[in-house]
């Protein structure tokens, strides 16, 4: 089935089966490999994209389903030059990654957060990435993170 997806800004033609996850065209077919295959089925965060600024689990969403949806993975927040975005900037700043294989996908989780609420609360970062998984248990780190790089947007 052929059809066309919007990654970072840009428009791709697909050649793909139906029911293909958009991790798997994310990562087989356009060689992004921000997002990670953590479990599957939508419960680890892993595979964390936004859709049009709303986190979305790549893994079980089929990639033909949505055409004129923006996707943004982790390397579409890259800014000119490929500079770092705050919150990368942050997590590294904070050594929030361990293993970091949850990394980009609280990256994007944060990400759509820090866009409805610039200046989230704690118990606001935590409830907005609950659903988002790290076994390394750097889970304070990462807060640090996403607070350190709110107060760095609002300058
Ligand atoms: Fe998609 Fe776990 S890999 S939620």
């Amino acid at each position: 089935m052929a059809f066309t997806l919007t990654v970072n800004g840009e428009t791709h033609s697909i050649d793909a089966d139906e029911d293909t996850p958009l991790l798997y065209v994310l990562r087989d077919e356009l060689k992004l490999h921000g997002a990670k295959y953590g479990c599957g089925v939508g419960q680890c965060g892993a595979c964390t994209v936004l859709r049009d600024g709303a986190p979305l689990r790549s893994c079980f969403v089929p990639a033909a389903s949505l055409g004129g949806q923006a996707i943004t993975t982790l390397e579409g927040l890259r800014g000119p030059g490929g500079a770092l975005h705050p919150l990368q900037r942050a997590f590294l700043d904070e050594q929030a990654g361990q293993c970091a294989y949850c990394i980009p996908g609280m990256i994007l989780a944060a990400e759509a957060l820090l866009r409805v609420k610039p200046d989230p609360t704690e118990a606001e970062i935590r409830t907005a990435l609950d659903a988002n998984l790290c076994r390394c248990g750097s889970h304070n780190r990462i807060v640090r993170a996403i607070q350190r790089a709110a107060k760095e947007r609002q300058g």
